[in-house]
């Protein structure tokens, strides 16, 4: 089963307009150079406020797909009304974005989201036509006490009641352990590819065996020009979510171009 992989950068709450501008520039040109058949698919997922910085970038090789596609960090299920502060599937889709992150641990940390809000995000996504990316992981205490295994699968279950096989498909997943999240330290492949299996087993559990071959599931934490090959050697990390190193054309365009050479 050959699943095209991801690669994907979560700018977080970083970067000015002008920054974001800049950064655009840097990575489309890079991408440019390239067919989508060559490229692995290439995300991007500014601020709000830099969405308008940036945009999707259409394949002209007559092949129908994306050299860059744009995704919102973050959105709320709810298509319109009095939610002060946030934004629907209907805003981030007019405003260019064709994926929506959701789930990631620092908004279930520092803003509370729960497993069933995130799971109305994903329906909400899906039902708008858009990709979610949803995130799990475990802390260093979770993963001490040995708890990883079964708190993940919890958490996807959790993300994915409810939505049909054919929606789960499309989906992508990103393993991101916390404790490697802006460390420095990624967590070791071997053991990555160990639990994305994990996670695709429960994929296949309540969505079917097509579904879990079909679902990209990425690694993120820590992904950098250095550790990208050998995670996109193993057998089912099918790409990463990165942040800091998404911060600099330079590192963010070798990731693409080492996933290339390895994956594509
Ligand atoms: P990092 O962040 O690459 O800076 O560790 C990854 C993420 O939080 O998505």
């Amino acid at each position: 089963m050959s699943r095209k992989p991801i690669i994907a950068g979560n700018w977080k709450m970083n970067l000015l307009q002008s920054d974001a501008k800049a950064l655009y520039e840097g990575i489309s040109s890079f991408v440019s150079n390239y067919s989508a058949v060559q490229l692995p698919s290439v995300v991007i997922a500014p601020v709000f406020t830099c969405l308008n910085q940036v945009k999707e970038i259409p394949c002209d090789c007559g092949c129908n797909g994306t050299k860059l596609a744009v995704a919102a960090q973050n959105c709320h299920w709810e298509s319109s009304g009095a939610y002060t502060g946030e934004i629907s599937v209907e805003m981030a889709k007019d405003a260019g974005c064709s994926y929506i992150i959701i789930g990631h641990s620092e908004r279930r940390q520092y803003f509370s989201e729960t497993d069933e809000m995130i799971n109305k995000k994903a329906k909400a996504i899906l039902a708008g036509g858009l990709i979610p990316i949803i995130c799990c992981g475990e802390s260093l205490e979770q993963r001490e006490s040995g708890i990883t295994d079964s708190w993940i699968a919890s958490q996807i279950r959790a993300a994915l009641d409810g939505i049909s096989s054919e929606d789960v498909a499309k989906s992508v997943i990103a393993y991101e352990p916390i404790w490697a999240i802006g460390t420095g330290k990624s967590c070791d492949a071997t053991e990555a590819n160990r639990v994305i299996k994990m996670i695709r087993g429960v994929v296949a559990d309540v969505a079917g065996q097509s579904a879990a071959d079909s679902i990209r599931i990425l690694y993120g934490g820590s992904v950098k020009p250095s550790t990208i090959e050998e995670q996109m050697a193993q057998s089912d990390i099918d790409g990463a979510l990165i942040g800091g190193a998404s911060l600099k054309a330079d590192s963010f365009n070798e990731i693409i171009e080492k996933t290339m050479k390895v994956a594509v």
